[in-house]
């Protein structure tokens, strides 16, 4: 299965996909690192895994169309099955959406549509709240909207500082974004075994 990975920051996430060597093993291929903010770590993280890096400023582009429009046509060769969002810190237009439907995911750092946008742990923290958790999902047009994957809680504990409602939903990212991307080549590969199965009946 053929993905690219969309990150802007830190690329925690990046870094726990490219480094699990199941996903590897069952046949996940990072085919492409997509990084719209010159200077951000996960492009370091990218290279020193070989994985090729495109690094593309919107600030380049008339608008956020022409943009994605030139990711499109730098991708298409790749004939990639997924983009992985991960940290990617822009809203997604109709222009990649329709190269892709149904193939781009995000994860999300709260029970959505709970704390949807940015600082989600800090503000799920300064609400008190008992949980908040993590979300895997497809993309629509919407911030941090569309079709669920899998949600994950989170608790917070008494005395917990931010810093450590912080780690704990990162590690529990850490933890279901490879699973629900195990899923996502599974089901490939079950959706390629039944046609293999349908062609060789029709012969
Ligand atoms: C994660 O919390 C993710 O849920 C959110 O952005 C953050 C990216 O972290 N969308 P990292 O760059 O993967 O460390």
């Amino acid at each position: 299965m053929k993905v690219a990975i969309f990150a802007s920051g830190t690329g925690s996430n990046f870094e726990v996909l490219a480094d699990d060597d199941a996903l590897k093993k069952a046949g996940m291929e990072i085919m492409n690192l997509v990084c719209d903010q010159p200077g951000a770590p996960v492009i370091e993280k990218a290279r020193q895994r070989n994985v090729p890096v495109t690094v593309i400023r919107l600030s380049d582009y008339d608008d956020r169309q022409h943009y994605e429009a030139a990711i499109v046509a730098l991708l298409a060769p790749l004939q990639l099955d997924y983009i992985l969002l991960a940290g990617y810190m822009r809203v997604i237009t109709p222009v990649l959406l329709h190269a892709y439907p149904q193939r781009i995911i995000n994860i999300h750092p709260s029970l959505l549509p709970a704390f949807s946008g940015l600082r989600s742990i800090e503000r799920a923290y300064a609400a008190q709240v008992a949980e908040t958790g993590v979300t895997i999902h497809y993309i629509d047009e919407g911030v941090d909207s569309g079709p669920m994957i899998v949600q994950a809680k989170v608790p917070l504990l008494p005395g917990d500082s931010l810093a450590a409602l912080e780690q704990r939903v990162h590690d529990t990212e850490h933890a279901i974004y490879p699973q629900v991307v195990a899923e996502l080549i599974k089901n490939q590969n079950r959706r390629s075994n039944s046609i293999n199965e349908k062609s060789v009946g029709q012969c």
